[in-house]
């Protein structure tokens, strides 16, 4: 695995570097191929998205662009803790991607576990999997400040090791439903991005990146993409507890 990190000043600098990346790794993979991305949640992501709307309409192909998700809570698609409301607002509106290339978790399902299975089945037709387990082409996850990713939280392991690709998990405290994508499917993309800013991430970044003790027990510490690679974009307050670096 090919791992780098980066810090960037300001949450601009590190959406710039995000959207060139998606540029030339769709560069890569041939003009005209369809290029599948994985957003997530959260508000970096955010943040993130909102740029690539104002700044990369034109430079992005988009309309060879499949949208997927990494995760979602289980709540109706105008719900504003719904993570396809949020791409949808911030980016998606903005930028030419057909409708049919947009590929929702469905939130509102009654049975979450009966669309994680949907879903994923959904994945297996859509995206090329020359290994037996789909490959996407660029996955984005969040870092939460307590080391969960995707929706995978500490104390759910299993669920990230899980042999299906998408499961249903639960957020430890407000004990809300969510699809998630696993390890295996996670660990499979050409390129994975975790995406982290502020302070109040500090710590957990370097607890993952330093590997101290401990780190084994948090779902993001687990993120290694099989051959694929992965890029740590940071901003220097999420940076700030990384040996080197002042705090
Ligand atoms: C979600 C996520 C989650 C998120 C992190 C970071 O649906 O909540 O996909 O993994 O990315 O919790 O979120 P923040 O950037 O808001 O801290």
């Amino acid at each position: 695995m090919k791992k780098s990190i980066h810090v960037f000043d300001t949450v601009h600098d590190l959406s710039l570097f995000f959207g060139q990346l998606i540029v030339s790794k769709m560069q890569d993979k041939g003009a005209d191929q369809a290029f599948s991305i994985v957003l997530s949640g959260g508000s970096t992501p955010k943040a993130v998205f909102a740029y690539l709307a104002s700044h990369f309409g034109e430079q992005i192909d988009w309309k060879n662009i499949q949208i997927f998700w990494g995760d979602e809570r289980c709540v109706p698609p105008e719900s504003e803790e719904s993570n396809y409301k949020m791409a949808k607002e911030s980016l998606l509106d903005a930028v030419g991607i057909p409708s049919e290339s947009i590929f929702r978790i469905r939130g509102e399902a009654t049975e979450p576990a009966e669309e994680a299975e949907r879903y994923a089945e959904l994945v297996r037709q859509k995206v090329p999997a020359p290994d037996g387990i789909p490959q996407f082409d660029l996955l984005m996850l969040g870092l939460g400040d307590d080391g969960h990713t995707a929706s995978i939280f500490p104390g759910n392991l299993s669920l990230f090791e899980s042999e299906e690709l998408f499961v249903v998990a639960e957020h430890p405290q407000s004990k809300q439903k969510r699809i998630s994508a696993t390890g295996g499917l996670i660990n499979q993309a050409s390129t994975v991005v975790f995406l982290s800013t502020g302070e109040a991430k500090a710590e957990m970044v370097a607890r993952i990146l330093e590997d101290e003790e401990g780190s084994a027990a948090l779902p993001a510490a687990h993120v290694q993409p099989q051959s694929g690679e992965l890029l740590w974009l940071l901003d220097q307050g999420s940076a700030a507890h990384l040996a080197g670096r002042s705090v």
